[in-house]
């Protein structure tokens, strides 16, 4: 049976700005997407990969969007060749956690071992590329970095897209907010479009305080300064929200998240639902957050940036 999976992955920084060529940075989480294919005698997918409720339903036009695109991108006609995959895993599936990356990743490594193709990470980046651009439109390529590589990196789309990992003193503790709402990452992504297109000197004075952010987050990162990757983190949510991606149940999670202590919050990946980031360093302050917000009825995940 031929495996291959994709890494969840969270945006500290820059999201929805990188579809326009600023940076960003990301890190990769160690929860991950497995998909396995088998011979059989036809095509079959069978999705056991553990989600919030009504993602897979909500999520079903970009998967099927993103399958074709990354079996026409392959030159793979499951008519001759008809295969189960499988998809599971333990990264649990909802918008803002590169899901559909981790699976488009996942599905072009179990290709590449299926047919022996011994694809490098490049390519199955690539692959993993066309795949995104099923679930969102006009990708940054981010998300599929991220699911391929891993690592906590430093990402700016261009010809060839600048990647570079980032390196920190030790790794940090973050909470991640469940609001148990999924958007369409195609959706969210037009409708900052549309208002970009609206608001165009707007957008280039947001656009070019994101970019100062950015590069000033990085260099807090490489410098250990929590602090400021926290406040940081703070003037980020505020510029997603003025461009329409946040939702009351994100603002909701990132106040408890800093009423609990967590030196920065705000929203990660699309918005309008998924998830939101905490910057909680140590156990103790990531507990305490994961706490405060379970009690409130909200999923968590624990995890750590820069493993
Ligand atoms: C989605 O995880 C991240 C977005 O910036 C879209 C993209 O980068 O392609 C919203």
């Amino acid at each position: 049976m031929a495996e291959g999976y994709g890494y969840g992955k969270v945006i500290l920084f820059g999201e929805h700005f990188v579809v326009y060529g600023l940076p960003a940075i990301a890190s990769a989480i160690s929860d991950t997407t497995i998909a396995t294919i088998e011979k059989s005698d036809k095509y079959e997918l069978v999705d056991n990969r553990p989600a919030t409720e009504g993602y897979k339903v909500t999520k079903k036009g970009e998967m099927d969007r993103s399958m074709k695109l990354l079996l026409d991108f392959m030159k793979i006609n499951l008519e001759n060749t008809p295969v189960k995959i499988t998809l599971s895993g333990n990264l649990f599936c909802t918008s803002g956690i590169g899901a559909s990356a981790a699976m488009a990743t996942s599905i072009a490594r179990a290709f590449s071992d299926y047919f022996k193709l011994n694809l490098n990470d490049e390519q199955i980046n690539r692959i993993s590329y066309e795949g995104e651009k099923g679930s969102a439109g006009t990708p940054s390529g981010i998300d599929n970095t991220c699911a391929t590589f891993g690592g906590l990196l430093w990402f700016r789309k261009g010809e060839p897209n600048q990647i570079e990992l980032i390196k920190i003193k030790k790794p940090i503790e973050i909470v991640m907010g469940n609001t148990g709402l999924t958007s369409e990452t195609k959706e969210v992504v037009d409708d900052v479009r549309k208002k970009k297109d609206a608001n165009p000197e707007e957008f280039d004075k947001i656009f070019a305080e994101e970019e100062k952010l950015v590069k000033e987050a990085r260099a807090a990162l490489e410098s250990g300064n929590l602090k400021r990757i926290g406040e940081l983190m703070n003037k980020n949510h505020e510029m997603l929200q003025k461009i329409g991606v946040s939702c009351k149940e994100l603002d909701f999670l990132v106040n408890m998240a800093r009423k609990n202590g967590a030196l920065g919050a705000k929203l990660t990946g699309t918005g309008r639902g998924g998830y939101m980031v905490a910057l909680t360093p140590g156990k103790a302050l990531q507990d305490r957050v994961a706490v405060a917000i379970e009690k409130e009825g909200f999923m968590i995940m624990k995890t750590k940036i820069g493993v």
